[in-house]
This record gives structure tokens, sequence and C-alpha cells, in this order.
């Protein structure tokens, strides 16, 4: 609690207090829970029930107006399909219970299924039991060392970058640029927070209040929630990856015929980074 009658003798001290008044007493909830590693892992290997395997998460699909399965095809025909042959490598970092692992297993040469959590992995290397062709690895949330220099001809990650921060972010990107081969590609869905207001993140560490009044700031957005999305942009990918010697071929919010397929829910993006083939 607050201690009203202890009444502060600096600026600093009186500015502190009136943070934790606003944690504390205005909003009434604990900070914003933080998109760091060691929350993900609690998150999705010990908390998360996974009641259909990843196929629960159609918020999306609605939010597009279609149904679920049309805008999951969807994804498979714009992102996955035109970057898959019996030859290729593919790396999917975060597959959890694999959902798009399903997709990508039949149509390349070998999968390489990458994920912070054992149990994620460890759910994978049940459900494709019958395939010969993928390599389970758990790792520690932001490497790749067991895959090997110029080896992947095409990276996956959906639902997964949009949890995690900017540093992991950066160390991933600076590990995409090792693994990939010259003219390899990488397909990564990330948060699409309004640049210009990234700076007022910390916002977030002031309970519900905050985090509304910065969803709003950086989603253009009241109602819903913030689909616990990093406090990243378009921009920020665009120059991480630049900053890693990655090409950035395009970053889509929406896609199909009439762009009716999307990711407007959250404000996300799918950018597509290719690792420039030799001159
Ligand atoms: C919301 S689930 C999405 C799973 C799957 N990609 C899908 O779309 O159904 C997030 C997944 O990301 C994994 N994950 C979160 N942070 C990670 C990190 N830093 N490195 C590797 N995996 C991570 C979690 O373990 C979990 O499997």
């Amino acid at each position: 609690m607050v201690q009203w009658s202890e009444r502060p003798e600096t600026g600093v001290e009186y500015c502190l207090v009136l943070q934790a008044a606003a944690r504390l007493e205005i909003t009434g909830t604990r900070p914003r829970m933080r998109n760091n590693i060691e929350n993900n892992f609690r998150k999705w290997n010990d908390d998360y029930d996974w009641p259909k395997d990843g196929d629960e998460w159609d918020g999306q699909a609605r939010f597009s107006g279609q149904p679920y399965e049309a805008w999951k095809d969807s994804i498979v025909a714009t992102f996955l399909a035109p970057n898959l042959s019996p030859e290729s490598v593919v790396l999917e970092i975060a597959p959890g219970h694999g959902r798009w692992s399903n997709e990508i297993v039949d149509r390349c040469g070998r999968l390489i299924l990458v994920d912070l959590s054992p149990n994620c992995i460890e759910f994978c290397q049940r459900r494709f039991a019958s395939h010969d062709n993928v390599v389970y690895l758990v790792n520690d949330g932001q490497s790749l060392q067991a895959v090997a220099d110029v080896s992947v001809d095409f990276v996956w990650s959906y639902d997964a970058f949009v949890h995690m921060g900017t540093d992991v972010i950066d160390r991933y990107l600076r590990e995409l640029r090792r693994v990939l081969k010259p003219g390899g590609k990488a397909s990564i869905h990330h948060a699409g927070r309004k640049h210009g207001f990234l700076w007022l993140g910390f916002l977030r560490d002031f309970g519900a209040l905050g985090t509304n009044i910065y969803k709003a700031l950086s989603m253009g957005k009241i109602a819903d929630d913030d689909g616990w999305r990093s406090n990243v942009s378009q921009r920020t990918i665009r120059q991480l990856a630049t900053h890693h010697g990655l090409r950035v071929r395009d970053q889509l919010q929406t896609w199909g015929k009439n762009n009716e397929f999307g990711l407007e829910r959250y404000g996300d993006f799918v950018t597509t980074l290719i690792h420039p083939p030799r001159t």
C-alpha cells in the first residue's frame, strides 16, 4: 500500500509514489506480464492447455470475416507452398503443437522444428512420429546453435515473434542470416504497433489502465485485448533485418485476391526476408 502520510521529500520520490499509486491504487492490477523468454516458457510450456493444438486461435480469421479453414488455407497458399519443394530444408521456429508443421512436413525434404518448450517438442515428436524427415530441437529461446551455417532454404514462424521482445528478435534475425542459404527466405509473423508510439511502451507497466491507453495509441483500437503483443513495429523488423544483412522482400498485413485474408486484429504483419544471393 502507498503510505500517503510519508510525504516524499524530492521530485523523484514524488514521482515514484505516483507511479506506485497508478499501479496499485488506480488500476488495482499487477503490471502486465513482460514479453521475455521466461514468461513465454512459463505460459506455453507450463500453463497453456492447447485445447485444439493451436487451431483454437481462430481470432484473426474471424476478424477477417473468413471461415478459419479458408483463412488457414490462404496462409499455406500465400506464405508456405511457394517456398516448399521436395528438396527444401525448412526451419520452423516455435511450432507449438505443430499446427503449421503439419502443413509443411509433406511438402519439403527436411523439417527442423525448434521451440523453447520441451513439452511442445515432445508433442510434435509424437504427432509426426510416422515421418522420418523431421528434426526436433529444444533451444534457449534465442539461438539456433544446433542448426548449421548456410543450411536452410526457408524459415517459417507464426504466432511466436508476436510475443518476443526486440532483444530476442534481434538475436534470431542474426541467426537467420547465418543459417539461411544465399537466396533463402524467411517469413516471420510479428507485431506491428505504430512505430512513433513505441517509446511509450512503459505504460504497459501500469496495469490494465496503462496497457489500454498504450493499446489505443499504438494499435489504434479500444475494444479487445492487445493479444500480449510485444513492443515491436513494422519498422523495427525492417531495421533489425537490414542491420543483419537480410533484405526485406515485403511486409504483408492482408492478402488474397481482394485482400480478404489478414492479420488486422492486432495490427500484425508477416515480413518476408531474403538472404541476398551471391552476385
Ligand atoms: C502461441 S504459440 C504458437 C504455436 C504455433 N506456432 C502455432 O501457430 O500454432 C507460441 C509458441 O512459441 C514458442 N516460443 C515462445 N517464445 C519462444 C522463443 N523465444 N523461442 C522459441 N520458441 C518460443 C512457445 O513455446 C509456443 O510453442
